[in-house]
């Protein structure tokens, strides 16, 4: 009878270890969080742990790239003195112009990187396929990020930005190699908002007989 019990609740054991290890892959699987992803533009001001920014780096960087060449860098700044003081140059520079004025009038303004306490500036030089690469870079990241119940949001606008001559500065201090440009940065942090999905037009996809 001792051993009937003991083979019952070596069962069950096994079958709940199963079930979990399921239940873990659902909500950590690439589709949810495909799913799950939206731009986000407002944060707490809770900073990203150091090991997270690196992971994402790393998620990116583990991207594929025309022939593996990896023709990207990524800065990875979280000094809130750098967003700041970058932000203030920025607002400064267009002050004046209506830029300035759209940017802080946005819902809960920090700072001009949709109030992230992180960003992660990516650079690449011209060539074929380097929009490409650095596409699939940036989604990596952004999915990685998902996952680790950190938002994000793809920052095209930092290629004006920092095309400001008051920029110049900060801009250097990324330490891009030469023949790199800037391309776009992500803005990472904690989420302070809920956005809903944006429609997605799904007639786009067409099966060809
Ligand atoms: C190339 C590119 C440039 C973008 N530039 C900006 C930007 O400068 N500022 C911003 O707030 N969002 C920017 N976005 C985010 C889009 O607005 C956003 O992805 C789109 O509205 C869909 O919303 P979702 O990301 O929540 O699904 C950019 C996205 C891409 C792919």
């Amino acid at each position: 009878m001792k051993r009937f019990v003991l083979l019952i609740v070596l069962c069950l054991s096994a079958l709940a270890g199963v079930w979990l290890v399921n239940e873990q892959q659902k909500k950590s699987g690439v589709v949810e969080a495909i799913e799950a992803r939206r731009s986000i533009r407002i944060y707490k001001d809770t900073p990203v742990e150091r090991e997270k920014l690196q992971l994402l780096a790393e998620c990116g960087v583990k991207a594929p790239s025309a022939m593996n060449r990896q023709e990207w860098e990524l800065r990875i700044v979280d000094s809130k003195e750098w967003i700041d003081g970058c932000s203030s140059a920025y607002l400064k520079a267009v002050e004046g112009t209506g830029k300035a004025d759209y940017m802080k009038s946005a819902p809960g303004f920090k700072n001009i990187f949709r109030n992230a306490p992180a960003v992660i500036f990516v650079a690449a030089p011209e060539g074929v396929f380097a929009g490409e690469n650095v596409g699939c870079l940036a989604q990596n990241i952004m999915l990685a990020a998902t996952e680790l119940g950190l938002g994000t949001c793809f920052l095209g606008s930092v290629q004006m930005m920092f095309a400001e001559p008051a920029m110049a500065e900060y801009l250097a201090s990324l330490g891009f190699s030469e023949g790199y440009h800037l391309r776009y940065a992500l803005a990472v942090g904690y989420p302070d908002e809920q956005p809903d999905a944006k429609p997605r037009d799904m007639s786009k996809i067409k099966f060809v007989e």
